[in-house]
């Protein structure tokens, strides 16, 4: 159910699941995304009347108040994204919220201190649950990027409220199921990042998914000792060639073709432009060089195979991003597949981590179709994971 299903909310307490878990620094909210990611349904909502009683999570508190955490810190950035006053309430259950809600008007919003300063939160304590749907009137759920938590706030209320997908949900949701649950073929994942050990399911899953795996970043070298490449210095977990090669055998026999790099940019510190950088064949690392971005022909042959899909789902950064000049090879894939995306052959959702930054990065985000808010959950969603957060509101 989404909002559409709404009847008259006018004077009702909406309890709202936003992700709040914004990056801080300096007590200053320095990416505003996941606002206004929430801000339509919040605004809707406020629109139609209801008293809108923001929920979320902010950091990892364990289950005790801490002054660094508390959601009071984001009221201002939620005002300004918002563009209307927000009343803050340091409690998430009992009769200060009580209090709160009689105060607030039809359409005024408040933000309700930081759930995980309960233990009830992340226990899903069927007490904790109660306790807050006794200040509400119905549930919705607008935080894909937590869903992949079975918490009081993101599984538990959807049980004992009437439950909606925000507008957020609702889009993530749609745009995550045009890239794998019904996509069109062919389908294309970029998988980068530093290590396979943090995306081995990601990358077990997908060769099950998709027509072209394209893997980058540090988690390649891995890969490319597993097929006998010596990588000299660079990052690879060696523990892995093993789990590497069943990953290759399972792509080959699902139909799946795994892109790694033949050509690759080396040197031997890891530093801004070193003086030892030098682009060559994968196969002449010497043993003092490290592998630090994929070079610009076989980034060149990857927009090429791009060109022949239709569908692309990209986590993770090709290279050391960070560092000038191995952001090189992200940029330009980034690129070609921005372009594809703006001339209508490609369907481009991106998302987790890293990604989104190294996307901006490139300066071509806003031309993908679909940019996911969420790290984690996107992962899992990725692995092919049910989410209860999801899961709870299909039930
Ligand atoms: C996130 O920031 O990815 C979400 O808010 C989930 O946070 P968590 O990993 O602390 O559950």
């Amino acid at each position: 159910k989404t909002l559409d299903d709404l009847g008259d909310v006018n004077g009702k307490v909406a309890l709202v699941r936003v992700d709040l878990n914004l990056p801080m620094q300096g007590g200053a909210v320095t990416d505003e995304t996941r606002i206004r990611a929430a801000a339509p349904t919040i605004l809707e909502l406020a629109g139609k009347g209801a008293k809108v009683l923001l929920l979320a999570h902010f950091g990892r508190p364990k289950g005790e108040r801490s002054s660094t955490l508390s959601l009071s810190m984001v009221v201002g950035a939620v005002e300004k994204v918002l563009g209307t006053e927000v009343m803050f309430v340091p409690e998430v259950t009992g009769p200060v919220v009580a209090q709160s809600v009689d105060i607030l008007r039809p359409g005024d919003i408040a933000i309700l201190e930081n759930t995980r300063f309960w233990k009830g939160e992340e226990k899903n304590d069927p007490d904790f649950v109660k306790a807050i749907a006794e200040n509400g009137d119905f549930y919705v759920n607008d935080a894909f990027s937590a869903a992949h938590r079975a918490h009081a706030t993101t599984e538990g209320l959807a049980r004992v409220l009437p439950a909606y997908a925000g507008r957020s949900m609702q889009a993530e949701l749609e745009a995550l199921d045009k890239a794998l649950g019904a996509p069109e073929k062919p389908v294309a994942a970029v998988v980068g990042g530093a290590k396979v050990s943090s995306k081995l399911d990601v990358l077990k899953h997908l060769v099950s998914q998709v027509d072209h795996l394209i893997i980058g970043g540090g988690m390649a070298n891995t890969f490319l000792a597993a097929k006998g490449v010596d990588v000299g210095k660079s990052l690879c977990e060696h523990d892995l060639t093993g789990t590497a090669n069943e990953i290759l055998e399972d792509a080959d026999k699902s139909g799946c073709t795994v892109h790694l790099p033949y050509e690759v940019v080396v040197s031997k510190e890891f530093a801004a432009n070193p003086p030892s950088l030098r682009t060559c064949n994968v196969h002449e690392v010497a043993a003092d060089e490290m592998i630090l971005d994929v070079g610009p022909l076989a980034v060149e042959a990857l927009g090429d195979v791009l060109k022949t899909c239709r569908t692309l789902v990209w986590n993770g950064p090709m290279g050391a991003f960070e560092t000038v000049p191995f952001d090189a090879a992200t940029v330009a894939l980034a690129r070609t597949a921005a372009a594809l995306t703006v001339e209508g052959s490609l369907i481009s959702v991106a998302g987790g981590g890293d990604t989104v930054a190294a996307l901006n990065h490139a300066g071509v985000a806003q031309d993908f179709s679909y940019i996911s808010t969420a790290g984690g959950a996107f992962l899992e969603w990725m692995e092919g994971k049910e989410l209860p957060g999801v899961a709870v509101l299909e039930a």
